[in-house]
């Protein structure tokens, strides 16, 4: 079993493929051009393979695949198929911007993957134009469907941004409830690399607006999960994600693995640690020592102010595109 040094279990690895993205999402990307980090500081799937064993071995139970946008990622289903081989048992998901599921999500799902995360911030052409950038919504409604046809348990995440998509609240709840699927709210997180323009709505907020035509009740937070289920009167789930609140950094059970071989104990803090020397030389017991000093330094919680106003708020260095959210 792995464990913290807040005596917390860590049974969950989020590992990004790439930080590379077919959209430039407000909420994530910078919108002046930028580099991307070459390709051949990219760890190759054998080297990130060979420390996702080490973390299996571990105690890890669950692995999600992120980017970036994982999909642009050459020959992911057969990263998949290698994690699924080693151990069927590990709850192996994705989180995807759902652009190339059409094409890909077959491959997926008879690869081994199991659940899937897609990010859907507007049922309105335009406004999910003007949100990632790109004209998306057509290929993502598509992906989502092929999704679902190939029998990927899916989900779906949406982040409410202020006069921009808050009004799509209810419509994002009600296509997802159509869809038989789970939406789930995320709060804006505050960070650097996003547009200086965005506003995004506290938990609260977004409750109000569901309240506003339904009733709603609490189901709870399961496990570790960072979101908080609730239910309408028809049976409907949705859950809300409110890093503002730090009440699930209590029950944090994850770090994260990025593209380039950091491990990074915390969404919100800049600290990580390189495994990418001992993955490339086959030294298990070096990433192992690696992995246990970020478990032991883990931090207690992230710094995302509850606060009302969004000038307190501290804004995480962190971009999200390299961690996967
Ligand atoms: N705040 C909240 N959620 C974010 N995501 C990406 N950046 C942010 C942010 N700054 C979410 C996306 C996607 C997942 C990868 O992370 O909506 O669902
Ligand atoms: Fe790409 Fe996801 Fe960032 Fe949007 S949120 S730009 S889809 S990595």
């Amino acid at each position: 079993m792995l464990i913290d040094g807040h005596g917390r279990v860590v049974d969950y690895l989020r590992v990004s493929v790439t930080e590379r993205c077919n959209f430039r999402c407000q909420y994530c990307m910078p919108q002046k051009p930028f580099s991307w980090v070459p390709k051949e500081n990219l760890l190759s799937f054998e080297e990130l393979f060979l420390f996702i064993k080490v973390a299996i071995d571990g105690g890890i139970k669950k692995i999600r695949i992120t980017g970036g946008e994982p999909l642009l990622r050459e020959d992911l289903d057969k990263f998949i198929a290698m994690i699924y081989n080693y151990n069927n048992s590990v709850d192996l998901a994705l989180t995807t911007n759902g652009f190339l599921l059409p094409q890909c999500a077959l491959q997926l799902k008879e690869a081994g993957l199991k659940r899937i995360n897609i990010s859907l911030d507007s049922l309105n052409p335009q406004t999910a134009h003007r949100i990632a950038q790109k004209d998306v919504l057509d290929a993502v409604l598509k992906g989502i469907d092929r999704a679902l046809e190939v029998g990927l348990a899916i989900k779906i995440n949406m982040v409410p941004l202020k006069g921009i998509n808050d009004h799509e609240i209810i419509d994002i709840l009600e296509y997802s409830r159509d869809k038989g699927v789970e939406a789930r709210f995320i709060e804006y997180m505050e960070n650097d690399h996003a547009s200086s323009q965005i506003k995004g709505m506290h938990g609260r907020e977004i409750l109000e607006v569901i309240k506003s035509k339904y009733e709603i009740h609490k189901i709870g937070r399961s496990g570790s999960s960072p979101s908080f289920a609730y239910r309408l009167n028809d049976g409907t789930r949705f859950g809300l994600i409110d890093p503002h609140k730090h009440d699930f950094c209590e029950s944090c059970n994850r770090i994260r693995l990025s593209a380039e071989g950091f491990l990074i104990p915390c969404l919100y803090f800049d600290e990580a640690l390189s495994i990418a020397q001992y993955v490339k030389s086959g030294d298990i017991e070096g990433a192992a020592a690696v992995l246990a000093t970020i478990l032991k330094d883990k931090p207690k919680e992230n710094r995302w102010s509850e606060s009302q106003s969004s000038d307190t708020t501290q804004s995480s260095s962190r971009a999200f595109y390299q961690t996967g959210g």
